[in-house]
Order: C-alpha cells, then structure tokens, then sequence
C-alpha cells in the first residue's frame, strides 16, 4: 500500500468523482430471448417472470448509489431491450435522480436485432439513449445459424436502418468472425455489408470457444470443426484493411470507428477510469478497489427487495469502503470486494491502456510502475528488440504486437 489507508483514498477519490473527474455508469441486463451457442456472458434465456422484479431491483441498487457525477452511462447484457422500453426509461430516469449525468453524455444500450423495432426504438430514443449498439455479429445466414443466433441477416440489416430512422446517429455494430465453417469469402462479404450499412463503430471480435458453451459441446463432439488459428488471423487482418479503406480508425484491438465516434465508455474503462456497475454481477472500480454483486439473479433481487430470507449474507472484505457517506462494500447486493494493491493497479492500467493503439504515454507508464518500485524499463526493451512495441515517449503495440497482444500483456503481469 502507499501510505494512504483504502478507505481514505477511496473517500478522497470518490470525492473526485463527486466534484471533479466523473465515473462511467454500467447497468446490467442479465436476460435474453435465447441463449447464442457461443456466449459465456452472464444472460439467462426464459427467465421472463423475473424481468419486473429485476427492474425493480435495479431501480432500488440505483436509488441507494452514492451520488457521483457520470460522463458515460451504458446498459450491458444480456439484452438490455428484453426490458419493455418503459422500464429502461425509467431505469435512466432513477439514474438522473440520483448521478449527475453530464450533459452530452454518451448514453448506450445494447440491443439484439431480434428485440427491436421502430417504436421501441424511438421509446429508447426519446428516453435518452443516444447509441444504440447492435449485435448482428454475421450478415451470412449460414454462419448466424451456427452462432445460434435467432434472427438472419436481414433482420439483422433492418435493425440498422430502423435505429436510424428512429434518430440514432451514434450506431455500433457488433460482429464476430472465425465461427467454424466461416471462410475467409463469406467473412469478406459480411464486411463488405457491414460497410454499406455505414454504421458509426464497428466491434469485431474473434470467436472464442468458451468452456461450458453449446459451441464448445459441439466441437468436442466432432460436430463441428475447431476453429483455425491461422484463418483467424487472416479474418483480422482484413477487417483491419477493408475498415481501414472504409474511413474507420482501428483505436483499440477490436474496435474501429468513424472519428470523433470511438466508444467513450470503454475508451473510459480501458484508460482504468472509474466506473460504477448496477445489476446482477455487476462489478465497479473506483479509486482503488473492486466491488462485485451477486450472480444469481434471483440472489440479487432478493438482496435488494428482501423478498426471500438468507440471500443477502455478504463475503466480508473485513474492511468497510466508505463512499458519499456510504459503506459501498457492506451493501446487501455485494457479494465480495477487493482493495487492489499498487503492484495490481500497474498492472490492470497498462494492459488495458495498451489495448488502445495510441499506446500510452511512457510517463505515465512510468508513474504506474515506480510507485510499485518496479524499473518497468526492462520488460519495454525487450518487447521493443521483440518488435511487439514502439516504446519512445509514447508506448505503443506495433502491428505485430496488436497480433501477439496476449504475448505482449503477460510481460505485465
Ligand atoms: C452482450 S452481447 C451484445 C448484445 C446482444 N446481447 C446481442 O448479442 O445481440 C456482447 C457481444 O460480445 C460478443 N461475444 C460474446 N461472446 C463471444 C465469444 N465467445 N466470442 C467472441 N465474441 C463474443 C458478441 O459480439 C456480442 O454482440
Ligand atoms: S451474445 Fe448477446 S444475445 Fe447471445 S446469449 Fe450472449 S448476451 Fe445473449
């Protein structure tokens, strides 16, 4: 530790976030119509029953919040627009009652083509969403199909062009690449469409196989093949070119976007600011600790509405983090939190600030390490010799590095 106890420094930052630097806002949806083959992410499918009572909840978390000042607010998934929009709108409104939104802040949610239409989406609209992020992840049926996905390709390209018609005019589009069978043609082609949808921000991931997915069932039991490193990186490295000729600037690893329309709540997150997170695993960072609610929907519902018994026992950091007057980790809907050591703090900031491909400043870098009493010189020569970094007054992945980035990160850890 640096001397400050955590307490003390968490007062004093969330005071910052009070009056100075504002937190990025996070909201949970745990919920969607049906679970993708793929996905490994904290969403349930057929849990409609539970989706007023979870609102409700959400609304008592946010009721109960320190009062800080936000620049960014995102609602996250799941599928935030499995919630009727007057829930999500009410959901913003608790929000404005209790955070000091920014003016002009950027305001996300999530939606799943399959759950949006025009009047829905002009309810988020006018409710004060102001990007719309759309999962569409193939614009090839085929490949949709073994993504589970449950809506097709052109249901995928109305939600475009109806979250535009209803006055968004910040619009991502998620995809994937790399799902088993997707050849280098077809994935071309998607990209291809991606652009003639002229979307705003463009997140590309490689397909992970997550263990415990259907995906994963299926390529263990030979129905499927695994996926090809090799291809995988072919994948990459035309988005990269094909984005690129579009007009779209690749500012993190798997993000690209018109200028000026780069996602600031993650760019936020990846710069380590704080950020407050609302709902069921939700987790939050500010000043120097880490907080998480429970899990289980049902859990944190009842942690929050006390409508079942024995389902707010907390796992005790043995250490009350106090904010805005407020015990923020003996709060029911916790289930764990942890003061992060300088060493970790390095850590987690550099390898999330080397995410972004404008690097970070070597002061910075600097700053960071030193306070851990680390010489972080070292491990930046060699990545330099390696040809993974450009490291002069600002630290930067090469194009190799973005390649290797794992590679990179492990040198931090
Ligand atoms: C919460 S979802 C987005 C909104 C909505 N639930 C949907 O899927 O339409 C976040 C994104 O993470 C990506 N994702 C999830 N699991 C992934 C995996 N195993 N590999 C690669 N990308 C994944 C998908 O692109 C997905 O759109
Ligand atoms: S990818 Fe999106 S829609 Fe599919 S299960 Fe995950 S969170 Fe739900």
């Amino acid at each position: 530790m640096d001397g400050m106890g955590e307490s003390a420094r968490l007062q004093a930052e969330c005071a910052a976030g009070r009056d100075g630097s504002a937190v990025g806002i996070y909201v949970h949806v745990p919920f969607c119509i049906s679970k993708c083959a793929y996905c490994d992410f904290v969403s349930y499918a057929g849990l409609d029953n539970l989706h007023d009572s979870y609102a409700d909840a959400l609304a008592a978390e946010i009721a109960s919040a320190p009062r800080l000042r936000a620049r960014t607010v995102y609602f996250g998934g799941g599928t935030p627009t499995v919630l009727r929009p007057t829930r999500l709108h009410e959901l913003l409104e608790a929000l404005g009652r209790r955070i000091d939104i920014i003016g002009g802040a950027e305001m996300t949610c999530e939606a799943n083509p399959d759950t949006i239409d025009g009047p829905t989406l002009s309810r988020l609209r006018a409710a004060g969403f102001n990007r719309l992020s759309i999962g569409v992840q193939s614009l090839d049926d085929d490949v949709l199909k073994v993504l589970g996905r449950t809506h097709d390709a052109c249901v995928a390209r109305r939600a475009v062009d109806l979250a535009r018609q209803a006055g968004f005019e910040n619009i991502n589009i998620d995809l994937i690449f790399g799902a088993p069978g997707e050849s280098l043609d077809s994935w071309t082609r998607t990209l291809e469409e991606a652009v003639a949808l002229d979307p705003d921000h463009l997140s590309v991931y490689s397909l992970t196989v997550e263990d415990g997915t259907r995906l994963a069932a299926a390529i263990a039991a030979g129905e499927l093949p695994s996926p090809d490193d090799d291809l995988a990186a072919d994948m990459m490295a035309a988005a990269a070119s094909m984005l690129g000729a579009a007009g779209y600037e690749r500012y993190e690893i798997s993000n690209y976007a018109r200028p000026g329309r780069q996602c600031r709540h993650n760019v936020d997150c990846w710069r380590h600011h704080d950020y407050l997170g609302f709902g069921a695993s939700a987790h939050s960072k500010i000043g120097g600790v880490r907080l998480s609610n429970h899990g289980a929907v049902d859990r944190y519902v009842a942690s929050l509405l006390g409508r079942a018994t024995g389902c707010s026992k907390m796992i005790d950091s043995g250490e009350a983090i106090s904010c805005d007057g407020m015990e923020l980790s003996r709060m029911p809907q916790r289930v764990w939190s942890q003061s992060l050591s300088v060493r970790d703090r390095a850590c987690e900031a550099t390898i999330l600030g080397l995410r972004l491909l404008g690097g970070m400043s070597r002061d910075r870098l600097d700053e960071l390490w030193d306070g851990a009493g680390i010489d972080v010189g070292v491990a930046l020569d060699q990545l330099r010799a390696d040809g993974l970094l450009e490291a002069g007054d600002s630290v930067r992945l090469t194009e190799r590095g973005v390649a290797l980035a794992n590679e990179v990160f492990r040198a931090f850890v």
